[in-house]
């Protein structure tokens, strides 16, 4: 390992952009298949990672929902959240806020509560076993209608006290935030977060109606906002948190090589960036894996580095003291560094 590996490693984080369905290894794919009498479309694993290679969003939104069919079971979601805090306590993560797609699943006849329940129990192990704590964010699937995403928030409300926030993910092009307008309106009447993503495929246009319509509370991803220097202003200003996942974006040839990622860009702009795995079975990585990989490809200094961690507790929805505590351990572990 090198110094700046270590260094990441070590670094005390927060991930904010992490859909628990994309943490789905192939191994545990084929292991559930199994136990369920399920039939995938996969020799081996070796045959599933192969399958990953994708040219734009949609051409990975199909493969990941046809992974999520071995999903059955409330032990299943239980099993899944679990493999995906133990990999991420090892990177370093303290606080994770995961977001989740339940329409994936009750599509499929798959009970709401089956979901939750499996990735609560995972969320209150993580913080026995590690002291990893960690928030849900229920996400409305943008390809279904505004009236189903009514329903399934209707379908949440036994449990709104242990979810955060919503959030808005799939496939973003013809799916513009302002679809979604009542949806997130009655998520904030209700006391919750709101996320969206925006600015991935779409353009800055759609960003503005995330911040303007949806009122959202943090933007996942936002990298087309680059192409607005008013939006990107507006984003500084405003201190609005930008989840970026840098692999994703390779992976999904939103760049076309690391060497081209603006998270120094995004920093240079004041905008309030962080770092985030967003699929991790999918993209060849977990966050320290996302540090690492700009890291080396952008040349980015410890200074920058410690500025994307201190942005995930800032950014995150934990309670000001939680984060303030976060900070500080930060500092003192910059303050032990060789
Ligand atoms: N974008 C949109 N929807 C998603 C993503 C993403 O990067 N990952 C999982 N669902
Ligand atoms: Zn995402």
């Amino acid at each position: 390992m090198t110094d700046i590996d270590a260094f990441i490693a070590g670094l005390p984080k927060a991930e904010l952009h992490l859909h628990i369905e994309g943490s789905l290894e192939p191994e545990l794919m084929f292991a559930l298949a199994k136990r369920n009498g399920i039939a995938i479309p996969y020799a081996s694993v070796e045959d599933v990672r192969t399958a990953y290679a994708f040219s734009n969003l949609q051409g990975f939104l199909d493969i990941y929902y046809a992974g999520a069919d071995v999903l059955r079971t409330r032990e299943d979601f239980h099993d899944l959240a679990t493999a995906y805090f133990d990999r991420a306590a090892a990177d370093g993560v303290l606080h994770a806020e995961i977001m989740f797609d339940p329409q994936t699943h009750t599509a499929r006849g798959i009970a709401f509560e089956t979901v939750i329940e499996g990735l609560l129990s995972a969320c209150a192990q993580a913080e026995t076993e590690h002291g990893l704590t960690s928030r849900l964010i229920l996400c409305f699937l943008r390809h279904l209608s505004e009236a189903e995403a009514l329903e399934t928030l209707a379908q949440a409300e036994p449990w709104l006290d242990r979810i955060a926030a919503v959030g808005l993910d799939s496939s973003e092009v013809g799916h513009p935030p302002e679809k979604f307008a009542r949806v997130f309106a009655t998520a904030r009447d209700k006391g919750l977060k709101l996320v969206a993503h925006a600015g991935e495929e779409g353009p800055p246009a759609y960003v503005y109606e995330a911040l303007d319509i949806l009122q959202v509370d943090r933007i996942d991803h936002g990298n087309r906002s680059l192409e607005d220097m008013t939006l990107t202003d507006r984003l500084a200003r405003e201190d609005m948190p930008l989840t970026v996942c840098p692999l994703s974006n390779l992976k999904l040839c939103v760049i076309d090589q690391m060497e081209d990622h603006p998270i120094d860009r995004m920093l240079d702009l004041g905008l309030h960036a962080t770092i985030n795995s967003d699929d991790p079975a999918y993209f060849g990585g977990y966050v320290a894996d996302n540090y690492r990989a700009v890291a080396t490809a952008r040349g980015l200094t410890r200074v920058q580095l410690v500025t994307l961690a201190r942005n995930s507790f800032t950014g995150s929805f934990l309670p000001p003291e939680a984060v303030a505590a976060h900070l500080e351990r930060i500092d003192a572990y910059v303050a032990a560094q060789p």
